[in-house]
């Protein structure tokens, strides 16, 4: 069992975000480790995995789209895998994460940017009640994605899974209960 697959299993059993008839969008899936762990606790859902990278599937429960998150034809895909329908999705997992180049400023802000991403495809697809996972690197940016998360979820928690390398910057923002009209402060 891989590093990652522990990664999604203690935040599942920590806060029982997966139920096996959900419908799942999962961005950032290569090589495939949380994958394969949803393909597991799926009995009767789905998984729609992206990634511009291959993704190994053992399940049939999964569809990949081989692409990258915010490119044209792969947001066309998704909308036709969802027939259309906004608000259709349970849960929205991001792992995503960019190539490190080494400049400490430009991966963090690389790195929000895919936070960015995952966001808004959490806001346009997700029904209302629904969860939202995503890795973020501790740095510039956690503060104001926390405040604006918290206008949309009824619980934002940021968390570091024991299977993270203790030296790693990396966290996981952990949303649930989805509200359609995000609350004016
Ligand atoms: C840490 S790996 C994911 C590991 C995966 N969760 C697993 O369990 O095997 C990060 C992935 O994010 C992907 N990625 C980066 N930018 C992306 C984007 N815009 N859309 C989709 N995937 C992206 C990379 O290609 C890479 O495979």
């Amino acid at each position: 069992m891989s590093r990652a697959h522990y990664k999604l299993r203690h935040l599942d059993r920590r806060f029982k975000l997966i139920g096996n008839n959900f419908q799942v969008l999962e961005l950032g899936a290569a090589p495939g480790g949380w994958t394969d762990y949803l393909g597991e606790r799926l009995t009767m859902g789905r998984v729609i995995a992206v990634d511009p990278l291959p993704v190994t599937v053992s399940g049939t429960n999964v569809v990949v789209l081989q692409g990258r998150i915010g490119e044209p034809q792969i947001d066309e895909r998704l909308s036709e895998l969802l027939q259309g329908r906004t608000a259709g999705l349970d849960l929205v997992l991001s792992d995503m994460a960019p190539n490190i180049s080494g400049v400490r400023v430009a991966d963090q802000a690389r790195s929000m940017e895919l936070v960015g991403l995952a966001t808004d495809a959490a806001f346009k697809w997700l029904k209302r009640g629904g969860a939202f996972v995503v890795k973020i690197m501790q740095g510039d940016g956690v503060e104001s994605w926390l405040l604006e998360t918290r206008r949309h979820f009824a619980k934002v928690n940021l968390v570091k899974p024991a299977a993270s390398r203790p030296d790693s910057r990396e966290n996981y923002g952990v949303a649930r209960g989805f509200l359609r009209n995000p609350v004016v402060k």
